[in-house]
């Protein structure tokens, strides 16, 4: 197997083709049927360099316990208030420190470009794990993986994109990441936080033998009945640069047991996490929730894509 993961940046959706995607579907299934002991020499004395200059639950812990899953160990920081940056150590510098205590290096942080940009400093791999509200490009190879595992194909599948589409980053690598797939997606927002016409932007001039399909909606009732996938996200507060604006929008949009009933019987419900109030805790008893069981492929597929990175 020639593997493209190996020594690479993970910057974003648009740098991986389907031949990519495929194949780390396949190792992450032949991870997680690994005997512990196999698994754990794939990262055995390798370290994981965090640096998280914004708040995280999931894919800190997510990226942690994966590398301990392989047999691996991370280093790094999840504030900055602890390190040298706050004696005035740039943030070049700071890449630096952590490039040379590692082998392979995550960073979230909330200014666009900033993984490409320690990318382009470090020699070991960057991975990023969020930049501002550009791309979460592992949280989409875990949605997509989810999807894959739950109904079994991408292809075909009709997909609800809900919520804050103008600030949400997963929501940018996850339509890059379907946009290698044939797949109708249905984009459903407020006015106010309507996707970001880069998004959308280099579909017809990239080639694609594939077709994609995508329409605009601002109410969620007219395609819930027709959804094979609704992926609810999370109104991004903390991006507004205007309080008033979140204001006029927060509260606009949710789903509740009962609108899940006029969804297809076989139709699953996904969610980046964390959830505010998008999701009514309702919906976590229904047979279509999968945002929990999301989180768990998440580990799986970051310790295939880690062991991947770190292995010819
Ligand atoms: C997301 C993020 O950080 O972009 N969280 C995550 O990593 N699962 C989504 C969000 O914060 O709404």
């Amino acid at each position: 197997m020639v593997n493209p993961y190996f020594s690479r940046d993970v910057l974003s959706m648009k740098d991986f083709d389907r031949g990519d995607l495929d194949l780390l579907f396949q190792y992450s299934d032949k991870i997680a049927g690994l005997e512990y002991k196999e698994r754990a020499s794939l990262g055995t004395g390798r370290t994981l360099g965090i640096m998280f200059f914004e708040p995280s639950t999931r894919t800190r812990l997510s990226f942690e316990s994966a590398m301990a899953a392989i047999g691996g160990t991370s280093v790094g920081f999840s504030e900055t208030r602890t390190t040298s940056l706050e004696k005035g150590e740039s943030f070049a510098d700071t890449v630096r420190v952590v490039e040379a205590n590692c082998d392979a290096i995550v960073l979230r942080h909330p200014m666009e470009g900033a993984a490409r940009f320690a990318a382009e400093i470090s020699s070991k791999p960057v991975i990023s794990g969020g930049t501002g509200t550009e791309e979460h490009p592992t949280q989409a190879m875990l949605d997509l993986y989810t999807i894959m595992k739950e109904k079994g194909r991408i292809d075909g599948l009709r997909i609800g994109i809900v919520g804050d589409l103008k600030y949400g980053r997963t929501v940018y690598s996850l339509i890059y990441g379907l946009s290698k797939f044939n797949v109708s997606i249905d984009l459903v927002s407020p006015p106010l936080l309507r996707i970001r016409k880069e998004a959308t932007h280099d579909f017809g001039t990239s080639g694609r033998a594939n077709s994609i399909e995508i329409r605009e909606h601002d109410s969620i009732e007219e395609v819930l009945p027709e959804l094979d996938v609704l992926y609810m996200t999370r109104i991004q507060r903390e991006r507004f640069p205007d309080e008033q604006e979140y204001e006029k929008v927060k509260g606009s949009y949710f789903i509740d047991s009962r609108q899940v009933e006029r969804m297809k019987r076989d139709a699953i419900i996904m969610h980046p996490l964390p959830r505010t109030d998008e999701i009514r805790h309702d919906v976590d008893s229904t047979f279509n929730a999968r945002y929990f069981k999301q989180m768990q492929y998440g580990r799986t597929l970051r310790a295939a894509l880690l062991s991947l990175i770190l292995n010819p």
